[in-house]
């Protein structure tokens, strides 16, 4: 049932930050670029014509057929998948060390939403305006994430916002009827239909430290109403409020009250789903993908049926998901543009698209998809995503020191959670510290 996970890179035991100070990742990236063996695919760029394309393990097995049929209708070249780690910092940091030596042996890169500033302002990513004419057909959030100055760095692939799932089949023996709308209703329902129905967890999320971490963090400060950075003046910081502080105190509040386990600090996408594909949690945070698990027996003990998914509760705030999801980005020292851009294109046709909708439930990129019937009525997350993503995605901070910004967030709000810092030291250390690495994006802007 499970793939073997490559590169994992750090490990469960050690923060990255802490691998980056040890040193570990320029050996790590030494030993990529030697052999290839650490990303499990050795190494070299394809021969001839052919690309490479990179992109994390995908649970729901869409895209190795999809590679597939590409590979079946091109008469030219073809396309071979490049397996990367499944934590975004830990793919990005294994990019980061390829660009860094001018390797081009990856082609197109399945890239995060938070990227192309940080890639582009380097130099790393080939600007695609010329190619890229339909634009005005993608959805206008992930499209504003491809932007860094006057270029377009990237074509959206799919569009992520964080979702609650829950066990509808549960709450109603223990006699709710409507999913929580505030954070405290969560807890309640939890825990009491936890105690019901005898299952281990209330509710489960992404509380490691790291980018998936940072993304849980930043929607309990939204809706509680606070922010990180001032929407009117993306170079200020704001994160030390009360509203900040509310937010995550009713985060660590999750585990001080048992809502939660205190495992949850090292839950990643992959261990928050687990619990939930088992019947082991009554609710869940996370990506639109888990509803695709849910209809493979092979994957999930329960059923589609006996989930619900709404957007995420609020106390105070607006409701609000941390905007995610993927795009194609293609290396600047590739030598295979024109393959690269015919890949792309192929990938992000409706029907493409569509398919991964459909069998990966992945929110689709084209305004037009919203409109499909067959979407709608088999994706509902595609029903949800239309609002969800339309009216409560946020970006996380656009910047070219993004992945510095992250690391800060990413050890706050999980020292935070774990009990080792209170609430209001975090946001203050955090309003210091964004600060310093805010200022020094703008010295590098400009
Ligand atoms: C999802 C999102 C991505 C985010 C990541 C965090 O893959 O699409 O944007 O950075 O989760 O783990």
């Amino acid at each position: 049932m499970r793939r073997t996970r490559i590169g994992r890179g750090p490990g469960r035991g050690m923060s990255r930050k802490d691998f980056l100070k040890t040193g570990g990742a320029g050996l790590a990236g030494a030993a990529l670029l030697g052999s290839g063996a650490l990303a499990g695919c050795g190494g070299g760029g394809a021969e001839g014509d052919d690309i490479v394309f990179s992109w994390g393990p995908d649970d729901t097995g869409v895209l190795p057929k999809l590679i597939e049929a590409f590979n079946k209708q091109s008469d030219g070249f073809k396309v071979t998948y490049r397996e990367m780690p499944s934590d975004t910092g830990e793919y990005f940091d294994q990019l980061r060390t390829q660009f860094q030596a001018g390797a081009s042996d990856i082609d197109v890169i399945g890239g995060d939403v938070i990227w192309p500033a940080q890639f582009a302002g380097n130099g790393y990513i080939a600007d695609l305006s010329d190619r890229f004419t339909d634009s005005d057909q993608f959805l206008p959030g992930p499209m504003e994430a491809m932007r860094f100055e006057d270029g377009i760095f990237g074509v959206p692939w799919y569009t992520d916002a964080g979702l609650l799932y829950y066990r509808q089949d549960l709450l109603e023996k223990a006699g709710f009827s409507e999913p929580p709308e505030t954070w405290e209703d969560l807890a309640e329902q939890a825990k009491k239909t936890q105690q019901d129905a005898g299952v281990q967890f209330g509710f489960v999320f992404q509380g490691a430290e790291y980018e998936g971490g940072v993304c849980n963090g930043l929607e309990y400060i939204w809706t509680h109403g606070g922010d990180v950075l001032d929407p009117n003046d993306p170079n200020k910081v704001v994160v030390e409020s009360p509203e900040s502080v509310a937010g995550l105190t009713t985060q660590r509040a999750m585990i001080e009250d048992g809502v939660t386990t205190r495992a949850v600090l090292q839950y990643q996408e992959d261990e928050s789903h687990g619990a939930f594909v088992r019947g082991d949690s009554v609710f869940l945070r996370n990506w639109p993908y888990v509803y695709a698990l849910l209809s493979n027996p092979d994957e999930s003990e329960i059923k589609p049926r006996q989930v619900g998914v709404t957007s995420l509760p609020v106390s105070g705030g607006k409701s609000a998901s941390a905007l995610g999801g993927w795009n194609f980005l293609v290396n600047a020292a590739s030598e295979k543009q024109d393959q690269a851009w015919e890949f792309i294109r192929w990938m992000t046709e409706p029907e493409q698209l569509k398919k991964n909708a459909l069998e990966g439930s992945r929110l689709p990129v084209r305004r037009e998809l919203y409109e499909d019937s067959e979407i709608l009525d088999n994706v509902p997350v595609a029903r949800l995503g239309k609002d969800v993503i339309i009216q409560n995605s946020r970006p996380r901070p656009v910047s070219p020191v993004y992945s510095d910004i992250s690391l800060e967030m990413a050890e706050k709000f999980s020292a935070s959670l774990a009990g080792e810092m209170s609430p209001e030291e975090a946001v203050a250390t955090l309003q210091e510290e964004m600060s310093s690495l805010v200022k020094q994006g703008q010295e590098a802007a400009s």
